[in-house]
């Protein structure tokens, strides 16, 4: 399995952090190379009872034997980048992509008073949005023209591709949801740009038959911040009486939430292509799971919900979440 990549299934928020970071401690992979928009994702992990959070470097940066990769479709905004870098201790072994774009503080500016961005589409409010509409202009700045960022320069496509052509094992991952690509999600609630399997895998620069695993991760149910629509959404009260109650990692919303979609789980496996699935957050759904890290020994009712999600997309579900902790996961692959 030299080259796996993970995406989102949904709207975002799906738990691939978590998913990465467990297969990155797991799998040790020798590159981890990010690929989708930028720093308006967030991705949460919590490990022995530390929670981290990264929206630039890859999610498997607890890993200290991987290399952490910023492909060049990711826009990169070097102050979180740096802090990040710093609270990894990871300056030895991170490489940005001297393509990568570069947000600056116009850009964060127009994200938040465009009432079209931040009131009708409800952005994060990131910069990823007006950075991306400079970068079509040719007007965007790129990494190598940035003081801070000459340190970690280089050409990621060819680290990847060399890596790969080397038998290594590499880590190829994708952020936001499927749905909330530029071109399959429902326009215009959507980020601005493609975020499918395709998409991240050009972000970084390696072809499509370099991928061996496009491995797709959905929630037990569905959850989905700022405007769009939401098939079967439930009250707020409702939620709150669910659990499904979330707060977006970036910009602390509110997230809006509804039962687990097998018609868009299925649109997801198709646009992707995917070859293997997660599903995170069980113990939410079926509180009973909780922790629970053999498949055996989930509730009848729990294990159903699998086999259905199975027996419906013809995919198979390897990695099971069922708590908060990296460890907190069924891996059917062992
Ligand atoms: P933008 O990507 O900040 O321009 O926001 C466009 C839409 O995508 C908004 O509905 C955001 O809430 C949503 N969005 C962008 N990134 C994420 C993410 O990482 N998780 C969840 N929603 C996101
Ligand atoms: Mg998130």
């Amino acid at each position: 399995m030299p080259c796996i990549v993970i995406v989102g299934g949904f709207y975002g928020d799906e738990g691939k952090g978590k998913v990465i970071a467990y297969l990155a401690k797991k799998d040790n992979y020798s590159i981890a190379v990010r690929g989708g928009v930028g720093p308006n994702a967030g991705h949460t992990f919590v490990d022995e009872g530390k929670m981290y959070k990264v929206r630039m470097l890859p999610s498997a940066a607890l890993n200290r034997s991987t290399r952490l990769l910023i492909g060049p479709g990711v826009l990169i905004n070097p102050e979180i980048l740096l802090k990040e870098i710093e609270t990894f201790n990871a300056s030895d072994r991170t490489f940005v992509d001297a393509q990568c774009g570069i947000i600056d503080q116009k850009h964060i500016e127009k994200d938040n008073l465009e009432d079209h961005l931040k009131g009708f589409i409800g952005t994060t409010g990131s910069g990823t949005g007006p950075a991306n509409a400079d970068r079509a202009f040719r007007l965007l700045k790129l990494a190598r023209e940035i003081d801070v960022l000459s340190l970690y320069l280089e050409d990621v496509s060819s680290s990847v591709n060399f890596a790969l052509d080397n038998k290594e094992n590499v880590i190829v991952e994708g952020t936001q949801g499927t749905f909330l690509s530029l071109y399959y999600g429902e326009y215009p609630y959507v980020t601005s740009k493609d975020v499918t399997a395709s998409g991240i895998c050009s972000d970084v620069g390696i072809g499509p038959k370099k991928v061996d695993d496009v491995l797709v991760v959905f929630k037990s149910y569905v959850t989905r911040v700022g405007g769009g629509p939401l098939q079967d959404e439930v009250s707020r009260e409702e939620a709150e009486k669910r659990g499904w109650l979330e707060y977006g990692s970036v910009t602390g919303r509110e997230r809006r939430s509804s039962p687990f979609d097998m018609n868009l789980a299925k649109k997801a496996i198709r646009l992707n292509s995917a070859t293997q699935l997660a599903i995170t957050k069980l113990d939410v759904i079926f509180p009973e799971t909780s922790g629970i890290r053999e498949f055996n020994k989930l509730s009848e009712k729990a294990k159903k919900f699998i086999q259905n999600i199975e027996a419906e997309t013809g995919v198979k579900v390897i990695l099971i979440g069922t708590g908060p902790e990296l460890n907190d996961i069924i891996d059917r692959r062992i």
